[in-house]
């Protein structure tokens, strides 16, 4: 882990998160705006769109530390790469997402270890299968027709563990804790 905020004590709402870079947010962005355009509904802040790896949900202050402490091991993670090429809507949820057709092992692996490591450590998860999507657009509809864009790359190169706050309606993010993966080049990982 590279960064922490310290613990607050009392309950907390947390979950693991694969981050991106300011790059690739602004293609996710662009995305965003272009589904918004035909399905509607609130779009998620730039700032925070990401694809959740491990949803805990609510947790005490120690518990947060635990998981802190216990996914140092991510650092050892390579850096990986994946292809967004697909932008559907989930009829059930009314979510508009975008994700990669491919998921790459590395991804799955991450996520499925991440996920068996939290239950060894005493987390109960959901039992909810990894789906890999950014959330972009919530209360959605998802009679549009989703738009054609050009595929891109996502390095993935950071993993946050975050935590969310309710903010009026919503919610804000803060994260709490922040890993580089191996081998994603030098430098401090841009928020
Ligand atoms: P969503 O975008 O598909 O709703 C913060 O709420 C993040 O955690 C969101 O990315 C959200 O996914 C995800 N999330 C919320 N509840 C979850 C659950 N029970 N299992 C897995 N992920 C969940």
């Amino acid at each position: 882990m590279i960064s922490r905020r310290s613990v607050v004590p009392n309950r907390r709402r947390i979950f693991f998160a694969l981050w991106p870079e300011e790059g690739t947010r602004g293609l996710l962005e662009e995305l965003s705006s272009r589904a918004h355009a035909v399905f509607g509904g609130r779009r998620m802040r730039t700032e925070t769109l990401h694809m959740t790896l491990a949803f805990i949900g609510e947790v005490n202050a120690g518990c947060a530390d635990v998981a802190q402490a216990g996914s140092d091991w991510l650092s050892s993670q390579r850096a990986f790469s994946m292809t967004i090429d697909q932008l559907r809507c989930w009829r059930h949820n009314r979510i508009v997402w975008c994700g990669p057709r491919q998921v790459p092992a590395s991804l799955a692996g991450i996520a499925r270890s991440l996920c068996e490591r939290l239950g060894a450590a005493g987390f109960k998860l959901e039992a909810r299968p990894f789906a890999a999507h950014v959330t972009l657009l919530r209360n959605a509809d998802c009679r549009g027709v989703a738009p054609e864009f050009v595929p891109f790359e996502w390095k993935a190169r950071q993993i946050v563990l975050v935590e969310s706050l309710p903010l009026g309606g919503g919610a804000r993010y803060e994260i709490i804790g922040r890993w580089l993966l191996a081998g994603s080049g030098e430098g401090t990982p841009q928020r």
